[in-house]
């Protein structure tokens, strides 16, 4: 090897061996072998010599190019350890700081009531299902045996459609019971249904929103008495309530079951002592129910002399809210990230 080539090779591991970090690092490789460094324009160089020189020192300056480059790849090792450790020495862990909490999802109050509901009455045999809000008078009034004068088709409580809209009158379903109908036509008894879904009526204070949820029980089959209905509701409040909760029946009316009864259900934030909740009656309304009329079986293929049922339908929300303690049900709609994360 020739003595300007020598020098150029120590030269090179003397200044590689010298940097202090990488940025003089990457200096030093594109001076030595960059596309202008200097072991790459000798090589351009080699053109001009004759072929023997030419090979001769086109050996020399491959063994140089291939130890700088292998000094290059040592000190980049060596300097990118050196500034890990410079950096775990310098980072200082606290595990003792409280960690930060991923905000995952979780239900809204009113789907985890729907879960539960669910989950008993799958376990009794019904299917759970829900069926269109946007309905007919047919299947919300009508065939519920809902006289034509019925105060409960008032403009008041019940949103309409524009009749332009939609074909025939339509409205926003006022109660679940539309699908007692829908129910009954697509099945023969047995009948064993829930139907938990949205509902709306034109209704807006602490306690009433214009949309609201409902739970309707709808069993249909032969020899069906009020003692059924009784022992389902029954059953079904204490595992709601997960209380041994009386339940109290008291005659009431709703044109689409006969009997008809309102439900009751001993107050459960005061066990029945009288308080805020239940204007101090221990007692706190819950539901309607009743006996499914004659005339409504027959709207639904029915015949009431073979088969009889109970139906009964509850707000959701209402017993949500119960459950929970939960005294102003605008708190349901509001999407106050407070008031929900407590259901985490
Ligand atoms: N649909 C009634 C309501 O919304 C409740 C009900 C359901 C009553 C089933 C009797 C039977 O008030």
């Amino acid at each position: 090897m020739s003595q300007p080539d020598q020098s150029l090779l120590t030269d090179a591991l003397a200044a590689i061996g010298a940097c202090a970090d990488l940025a003089q690092l990457e200096e030093q490789r594109l001076h030595y072998l960059g596309k202008k460094g200097l072991v790459t324009r000798a090589m351009t160089g080699l053109r001009e010599l004759a072929p023997e020189e030419r090979s001769r020192r086109g050996g020399e300056l491959n063994l140089i190019k291939d130890g700088i480059a292998q000094a290059l790849t040592e000190r980049r090792s060596t300097l990118e350890q050196e500034q890990l450790n410079q950096r775990l020495a310098g980072e200082r862990l606290d595990v003792t700081l409280p960690g930060e909490r991923a905000h995952t999802a979780h239900l809204h109050p009113i789907n985890i009531t729907r879960r539960r509901v669910a989950k008993f009455f799958t376990a009794l045999g019904y299917q759970v299902t829900d069926g269109p809000e946007i309905e007919s008078d047919y299947y919300n009034f009508e065939s519920l045996n809902f006289k034509e004068n019925h105060p409960a088709r008032d403009m008041q409580d019940t949103f309409f459609l524009a009749e332009s809209d939609v074909d025939g009158l339509c409205l926003l379903r006022t109660h679940t019971s539309n699908m007692q109908m829908r129910v009954m036509e697509q099945s023969k008894p047995p009948v064993r249904t829930v139907v938990m879904g949205r509902v709306y009526r034109c209704d807006s204070d602490m306690t009433h929103t214009p949309m609201f949820h409902q739970l309707e029980c709808l069993l249909v089959d032969s020899d069906v008495s009020f003692a059924h209905l009784k022992a389902t509701l029954t059953s079904f409040v204490r595992y709601f309530f997960e209380q041994d909760v009386a339940v109290r029946l008291r005659p009431s009316f709703f044109p689409f079951t006969e009997p008809s009864a309102e439900v009751d259900i001993q107050c459960v934030i005061c066990a029945g002592e009288g308080c805020r909740v239940c204007k101090g009656t221990g007692w706190l309304e819950i539901l309607g129910s009743g006996l499914v009329h004659p005339n409504v079986l027959r709207y639904g293929g029915v015949d009431p002399d073979e088969y009889s049922g109970f139906a009964f339908g509850m707000g959701l929300e209402r017993i949500t809210m119960l459950r929970y303690q939960i005294d102003d049900l605008r708190l349901f709609f509001a999407n106050d990230q407070e008031f929900l994360r407590m259901f985490h």
